[in-house]
């Protein structure tokens, strides 16, 4: 086989935080960060991935892989080679493969760069091999060495778009019954991008899961309350309220943010169907439609904000890093929200800004004052929503 090179992206995430390993519809793209692999047949007899970034390679018979004692990187190397259950038949026509890879996805900036490493690794040895997987199994394996190898119980969210994103496009991934449906959000006036707090707290794995265990644990009770429930979006205010005189304090806030961001993804999607119509409207020129769009896009940021709100005061997985840039930010006019994104405990905001703010000047000011309290450097990054994990 000729040698070939693969691409796979880092995502974004609209809205939908949090929900998809809570039955909900999440919102998120890939965009244009991406790790980008090459794979080259020789004949060693072994494997060898080159990690150009760090400049470190390792060299590896499958039949050892599973005795290796490996962190970081090799540790998602190891779980996507495992979990691909390669077949004898592939194994017998073997004579030696050679990957590298290198990357432009910030590391622990919440846009899921551990997601690319595996999506993009499963796929090129998809192909590679000819193992004849769907992309939503290669999602799926992707999801497992997460959980297997990186000990993080992570949803489907990020290798769904990794594998699925199209160019400028979201995705609506319903993480319920699995469809994945591609709408269009168009930006007139306006701009998203996101703001890298560079900081990335310990507990992020550990309250990670434990929020999820939590969740888990609500969603037995509310079964044994009501067993015709199916998911979360099932349930009436009624039977909220009875649940929880069940759950802790703790978990009814965690489950009060889940449900108002079920609530909310369904007014996300009516708006950005709105938006689309306004755009296509204002093409054909009806003059009403500048303003009203405008109002759109300000209630989208008006979403955002909540969403942040929720994710700090009620599924507490903010940081004051993060929450400082987020209400500073919201202080000039030329934004419009803004939210924390991902996991939490560090990593990106994402913000939905006026076309005119201009992102490399006009947060000058706030990025001192964030160094001045926190002593880091944040960035900025532009972000365009991109195919996802292809053949280059
Ligand atoms: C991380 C996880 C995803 C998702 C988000 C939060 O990125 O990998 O599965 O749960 O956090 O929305």
């Amino acid at each position: 086989m000729q040698p070939f090179v693969v691409r796979a992206p880092g995502r974004i995430n609209l809205l939908g935080e949090h929900l998809d390993y809570n039955h909900g519809v999440v919102l998120p793209a890939a965009i244009d960060r991406f790790i980008e692999f090459q794979f080259e047949a020789n004949l060693s007899g072994k494997i060898s991935v080159e990690a150009l970034d760090l400049a470190e390679n390792w060299e590896f018979e499958l039949a050892e892989l599973s005795n290796l004692n490996v962190s970081s990187w090799k540790s998602y190397v190891k779980g996507v080679f495992l979990l691909l259950n390669f077949k004898q038949q592939c194994l017998d026509s073997f004579t030696g493969l050679h990957i590298k890879f290198k990357s432009n996805i910030p590391i622990g900036a919440g846009l899921s760069s551990s997601a690319a490493l595996c999506c993009g690794l499963a796929f090129g040895l998809n192909t590679f091999y000819q193992l004849g997987k769907t992309r939503f199994e290669l999602a799926l394996i992707a999801q497992q060495t997460e959980h297997q190898y990186a000990g993080v119980k992570c949803g489907l969210m990020d290798q769904v778009a990794s594998m699925y994103g199209q160019k400028d496009q979201l995705l609506a991934f319903d993480c319920l019954t699995q469809e994945i449906n591609a709408f269009s959000l168009p930006l007139v006036g306006v701009q998203l991008f996101l703001i890298d707090s560079k900081v990335k707290h310990n507990l992020a794995e550990s309250a990670y899961n434990e929020r999820r265990a939590q969740l888990e644990e609500a969603f037995k009770k509310a079964r044994v309350l009501f067993p015709e429930l199916n998911s979360w979006r099932d349930v009436e205010p009624q039977q909220v309220t009875i649940l929880c005189a069940d759950l802790d304090a703790t978990s009814q806030k965690r489950l009060h943010y889940v449900l108002d961001e079920i609530a909310r993804v369904e007014m996300v999607q009516t708006l950005s169907n709105r938006i689309a119509d306004q755009v296509n409207q204002g093409n054909n020129g009806n003059i009403e439609a500048p303003h009203a769009l405008k109002m759109q896009y300000q209630q989208l940021g008006k979403y955002l904000n909540q969403t942040h709100q929720g994710l700090r005061d009620l599924y507490e997985v903010s940081c004051s890093e993060l929450d400082f840039l987020q209400h500073e930010l919201l202080n000039n006019p030329g934004i419009l929200g803004a939210r924390m994104m991902g996991g939490g405990f560090g990593g990106c905001l994402l913000v939905l800004a006026l076309e005119a703010f201009n992102s490399s000047t006009d947060l000058t000011h706030l990025f001192t004052q964030f160094t001045q309290q926190f002593g880091v450097q944040a960035a900025c990054y532009p972000v365009q929503i991109s195919e996802g994990v292809h053949l280059v």
